[in-house]
């Protein structure tokens, strides 16, 4: 394994922290984990005080873009100790979103050894309530210094952690979700598949809109007919219908290869139901709606885990999902989901990497 030097903060910011009210991305840790691509490889590796970094004008990223980022989190375990969900998964997903803006390829071990290490030193940041967690935040992006639409040659990855608290303060709550026919996120061909800026800029105003209509998040159609469902601002979109669970497929490269995605569709599963990946038009949601089939709706994602969908609005029309209320399956999904990483529910399936802090 490759070394990672360690220079530590002289004192800490956590007295700053306010615990009864972290919120999410608030506050950062004392320390980051960086390594640099020069001359053809990574290299550098090392755990560093966090703090202000001088940036030239000129710095490629600023310009156009180059840059990539993950989200994942750690959890205390009830027994001691912290679970990281899945980690794996976002250090294939990094590498696939760097693959789609020419970014080159980190070591997918190192990342999540660079994380543990980094979890460890700033063991006294994980919150100890159940529902607070310490997000983990890497951010990969090209980092030499020219003008003109290039691929950069030099690249920084840097691992910062925030502690965050409960996305749900008070139990699960449904969210009404206005569904877009103006703007749109991605489109087939694009990027729609990468953690990559470009996709989170796109879709700032279509959300500003929404927010000021009152709704909390944008469902984004396929930016070619705006007639097929893609995803959720920040998640991906399910939905119960009679007793399958549906979700939009991957194949047509639009949408985020979610964790949490993946994670629901093999509880499904594993739970006997039928479960599939593909296409969904969002006629055929009005019309599940109508006719009765349409059972659930909710969101997946790692900063709310599952996110209940009380009322969809499409051109006008509102779709009230369930009565407005939380589904037994939202809530079975988010109840084995938090449970597992909280491990107070046994891992089956080897998602869950302990350690010891
Ligand atoms: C656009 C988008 N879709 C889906 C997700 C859900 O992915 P995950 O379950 O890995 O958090 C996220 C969050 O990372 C996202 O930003």
């Amino acid at each position: 394994m490759t070394d990672i030097k360690v220079t530590l903060k002289d004192g800490s910011n956590i007295d700053n922290t306010d615990w009864n009210n972290l919120r999410f991305g608030v506050y950062f840790s004392d320390h980051v984990f960086m390594s640099d691509f020069k001359n053809g490889e990574w290299g550098d590796d090392r755990i560093i005080p966090y703090g202000p970094m001088q940036v030239d004008p000129g710095m490629c990223t600023l310009h156009y873009g180059q840059t990539i980022f993950e989200g994942l989190k750690a959890f205390p375990d009830k027994n001691g100790g912290v679970n990281l969900f899945r980690p794996d998964k976002n250090a294939a997903r990094l590498n696939h979103s760097g693959a789609m803006v020419c970014i080159p390829a980190f070591d997918e071990n190192l990342f999540v050894d660079a994380i543990k290490k980094l979890v460890k030193i700033d063991k006294k940041w994980i919150p100890q309530k159940r529902g607070e967690s310490l997000y983990l935040r890497p951010v990969l992006y090209g980092s030499s210094n020219f003008l003109g639409v290039h691929a950069s040659e030099e690249y920084k990855l840097i691992i910062m952690t925030s502690p965050v608290g409960s996305y749900y303060a008070e139990g699960l709550n449904p969210v009404d979700i206005l569904v877009s026919d103006t703007y749109v996120r991605a489109v087939k061909g694009g990027l729609g598949s990468a953690k990559t800026a470009a996709n989170y800029a796109a879709s700032m105003l279509g959300g500003a809109k929404a927010k000021e209509l009152g709704y909390a998040q944008v469902l984004w159609l396929d930016g070619v007919s705006r007639s097929f469902i893609d995803e959720v601002g920040a998640m991906n979109i399910m939905f119960q219908i009679g007793d399958e669970l549906v979700t939009p497929s991957l194949e047509r490269g639009a949408i985020l290869n979610g964790v949490t995605r993946d994670t629901v569709l093999t509880l499904a599963k594993d739970w006997g139901m039928k479960v599939r990946e593909r296409d969904i038009t969002i006629d055929e949601i009005l019309k599940a709606n109508t006719d009765g089939t349409l059972k659930e709706v909710f969101g997946t994602g790692t900063a709310a885990v599952i996110s209940p969908v009380g009322k969809l609005t499409y051109k006008g029309k509102d779709l009230l999902i369930n009565g407005g209320k939380i589904g037994n399956l939202a809530q079975k999904m988010y109840d084995t989901i938090t449970g597992l990483q909280y491990g107070e529910i046994e891992d089956t399936h080897g998602w869950i990497q302990h350690f010891e802090v």
